[in-house]
Formats: C-alpha cells, structure tokens, sequence
C-alpha cells in the first residue's frame, strides 16, 4: 500500500494519523520510523535560518533539505511546501511543483491556501501531483497570527474553503491554528484527512514542527506540547567539552591515534 493509500485508509478506519517536519537527512531517518507523513516544511525560515517569516525562503534552498531528507525517509509520505512566489499562477505552480518532485524525489507537495488560489490545487491535480491544502493560519499570506473559526461565520468559510479543496483534487489538508468546534466540522465534512496543528484533537491526525517538540527552537506557544528540552541537554554537553579541552582531559589517549 503506497503512503499516500495508507494516511486516506487510515482516516476511513479513524486512526490517526502522525506528522512531523524534517530538514536534515539525520532528522528524517528517526522520525520515519514513527509517521506516516514527513513534511519538509517552509518553518525552516524561522527554525534554521532565522528569518523573521516564511516569505523570503527560496526553491533553491528547500530543494537542497529536501534531497538531504529523502536520503533518510523510505517509509512516510514525504511532502515537500511550496515556498510562497512558487506558486503565484497555475503555470508557474505546475513548473515548479514538477521540478521540485523530480529534483527531491519528494512524494507530493503542500500549498498554503487562500481564496484564489483553488485552481492551483486543481491545476496540480490534472497533472498528476500529488497536492496537500493548508487552511487557517496560513503564515505566507497572513501576517497576524490569530485562532480561526471562532465565529459562527468563520466556521461556514472554513468547511466550505476545504470541501471546495477536497473537490479540487487534494489528498489531505492541514488545519492550522483553528478552533476545536471549527476543526471537528471540517473533518466530518471531507473525506480526506484533515492534519491539525494547534487545531485540536478533532483532526485525523497531527503535525507539529520537530524542533519545537524537542525544546529546541524557542518557540513553544500553546499549541506545542515540549518532549524534551534539547537546548538544555545541548548546553550541558558543550559546556561539559569546553571543560574537558580546557583541563586537556579532551582527547584523551582513547580518542587519538
Ligand atoms: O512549514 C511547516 O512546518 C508547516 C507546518 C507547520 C504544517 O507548514
């Protein structure tokens, strides 16, 4: 059964679906192991590179973390984000959703939604490629990070921008940032998966971005629950070989020739 099979079989026979982000080869290889989706998400703007948003990060760039990814991920669907400019007209976006795929060996790509941009899916679609949606905050087009469907009048867009993406030809779609009672509705509304990231438990499944589960980002709203505190397991261990090639106890006669 193909990845992609196996996350829709999944939702039909309600077990979730487990998500996560990588951008390196080494990341991909232990997550694989536990999810069915990996996304090389365009986070990596904010969570390597430092950027202040997502809207500057250019092709070039996550092709080469997504190369570095395939390497370590066989089992999951890998998706690769479409960096925002990628994707501004349906030529455009099936140019660069080809190449991504062929120079990746990715196994689909996600775009970030707005209310233009459905024929994009569709465009996508028609081509043979497999295209993910992403619905609520969606950080390339919204500069205010703010909960969406609270309202009564939020909630009627929200279902009706994502059956509109489910006819449009997408495989799954992220949820982000949108209220439980919006979040249930949406997902009993499609038939394909809905993947929430501060969206509730109501989703089918759950993406949350690796380095901020780890403790290792900075950046840990509500929504990210901290596994660990890799920054502090970090700073022990650098602090401990500073020490050790202070005091010349590094290296030792074991870790020379
Ligand atoms: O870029 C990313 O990491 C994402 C997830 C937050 C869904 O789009």
């Amino acid at each position: 059964m193909s990845s992609k099979v196996r996350i829709l079989v999944k939702k039909k026979n309600k077990k979730k679906i487990v998500c996560l982000t990588a951008y390196s080869k080494n990341t991909g290889l232990v997550i694989d192991q536990y999810c069915d989706l990996v996304l090389v998400g365009d986070s990596m703007a904010n969570v390597l590179y430092g950027m202040k948003n997502t809207h500057k990060l250019d092709i070039q760039t996550i092709t080469n973390h997504a190369k570095a990814v395939r390497l370590g991920v066989k089992k999951s669907l890998l998706v690769i984000d479409m960096p925002k400019g990628s994707y501004s007209n349906s030529n455009q976006a099936k140019k660069n959703a080809k190449k991504l795929l062929k120079k990746t060996g990715c196994d689909a790509v996600k775009i970030e939604n707005n209310s233009s941009n459905l024929n994009i899916v569709r465009t996508l679609y028609n081509s043979g490629i497999n295209v993910m949606g992403h619905i609520g905050f969606t950080p390339q087009f919204k500069k205010k990070f703010k909960v969406e469907g609270r309202t009564l009048k939020q909630q009627i867009q929200l279902i009706d921008q994502a059956k509109k993406i489910e006819e449009a030809g997408a495989f799954a779609i992220v949820l982000e940032c949108i209220s439980k009672s919006s979040a249930k509705k949406i997902t009993k509304s499609i038939k394909i998966p809905t993947i929430g990231i501060g969206s509730s438990s109501a989703c089918d499944g759950q993406i949350l971005v690796t380095e901020d589960l780890l403790g290792l980002s900075g950046f840990y709203p509500k929504f990210v629950k901290k596994y660990l505190n890799l920054e502090k397991l970090i700073k022990k261990a650098i602090k401990k070989f500073s020490n050790d090639v202070k005091t010349g106890k590094f290296p030792s006669t074991k870790n020379s020739f």
